[in-house]
């Protein structure tokens, strides 16, 4: 099967993706699979580079953006023969469905959620609302359109601070890997970042702050939705920043989590709920809130997780019993599906 890993894109989490994809590659199966790699650079240009034989192919994270021998992809190709389209992209134009929607148009086959899930998990109001419908807990939120903050800004912020009050987090409605958010302690700072948010989306979340604790879970299947073991993101920090996520090894990841088998088996099961009601595929991410009292709170569905060797999602499955070699090709075979 001729597979073109699909990474880079056109938006903030440019990197993570080229991180995620240089992981994965460094864990297919070759001798079952051609593998192309297709680069989509920051200003949104398709290159093709020459098959990757092996693992030895790419020995660095650069060679994935300038490629051996590239050219200017063209879609044609894609329908030439059978392949799969498998989309190492995160964020917007890459994991909220826009690139699947020309994948269900070229009738190409490919890993991962289709339109709808992509798009919902994506958008972090129009999720809220799926899984409040789904029966699952979502912590207070507000939202803030552009069009409300162009006309009073004072009414907006005073709105803000009566209804969720500080501290809280300002949030692109559209966005992952924490761009574009700010945590929020008073009024002066609550302007800036609202108008930091406003330069990624035109809808603007904001969460009140709680003492949580950050559980994640991770999904692979189709119809048939495993869950994994719970892991947690432990950090001094209130706030796991983009920094830490990629950058910075002090953010730690316990798997499993330390909470009781009851609350475990609870937290599998709201996951795969949350999963199935976006209408999720193949694989997903789904993160957590934790209270002291042992309430949980759904955040959000990532249709498309990092994949990157310090990501929680290759680690959770890991330890769940399946190896990122094997995990990487039931993800391939998931996508044929
Ligand atoms: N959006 C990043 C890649 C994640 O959720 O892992
Ligand atoms: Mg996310």
């Amino acid at each position: 099967m001729k597979i073109y890993v699909i990474y880079g894109g056109e938006n903030a989490e440019h990197e993570v993706s080229v991180k995620s994809a240089f992981s994965i590659l460094k864990h297919i199966y070759y001798d079952y699979h051609t593998i192309i790699p297709i680069y989509i650079t920051r200003e949104g240009e398709w290159y093709k580079g020459s098959e990757v034989k092996n693992k030895e192919t790419i020995s660095t994270e650069d060679q994935l953006s300038d490629l051996n021998e590239k050219e200017l992809f063209s879609f044609d190709e894609l329908n030439e023969e059978e392949c799969l389209a498998f989309p190492i992209l995160h964020g917007p134009n890459g994991e909220d469905g826009t690139i699947q929607g020309l994948f269900e148009a070229l009738h190409i086959p490919y890993v991962g959620s289709g339109v709808l899930a992509g798009a919902v998990g994506m958008d972090k109001l129009i999720s809220k609302g799926v899984f409040k419908e789904a029966g699952l807990s979502v912590l207070p939120y507000k939202e803030i359109k552009l069009r409300e903050w162009k006309v009073d800004k004072q009414n907006v912020c005073s709105n803000i601070e009566s209804y969720i009050g500080y501290p809280m987090y300002v949030k692109p409605a559209n966005q992952g890997s924490s761009i574009g958010i700010t945590r929020v302690l008073d009024e002066e700072e609550l302007t800036k970042a609202i108008e930091l948010a406003f330069n990624y989306d035109y809808r603007i979340i904001v969460e009140k702050e709680l003492p949580v604790r950050e559980i994640e879970v991770a999904i692979l299947g189709n119809e048939d939705v495993h869950t994994s073991l719970p892991g947690e993101v432990a950090k001094d920090e209130q706030f796991y920043a983009y920094e830490d996520k990629y950058f910075n090894q002090e953010s730690v990841v316990k798997i499993p989590a330390e909470i009781s088998d009851e609350l475990t088996k609870k937290i599998r099961k709201m996951a795969a709920v949350a999963f199935e009601a976006i209408n999720g595929s193949g694989v997903a991410r789904v993160d957590f809130f934790l209270t002291n009292e042992e309430d949980i709170y759904i955040n959000e569905v990532n249709t498309f997780p990092g994949f990157t060797t310090d990501s929680m999602y290759p680690k959770i499955w890991t330890k769940t019993g399946i190896p990122f070699d094997d995990l990487i090709e039931e993800v391939i075979q998931l996508g044929m599906r």
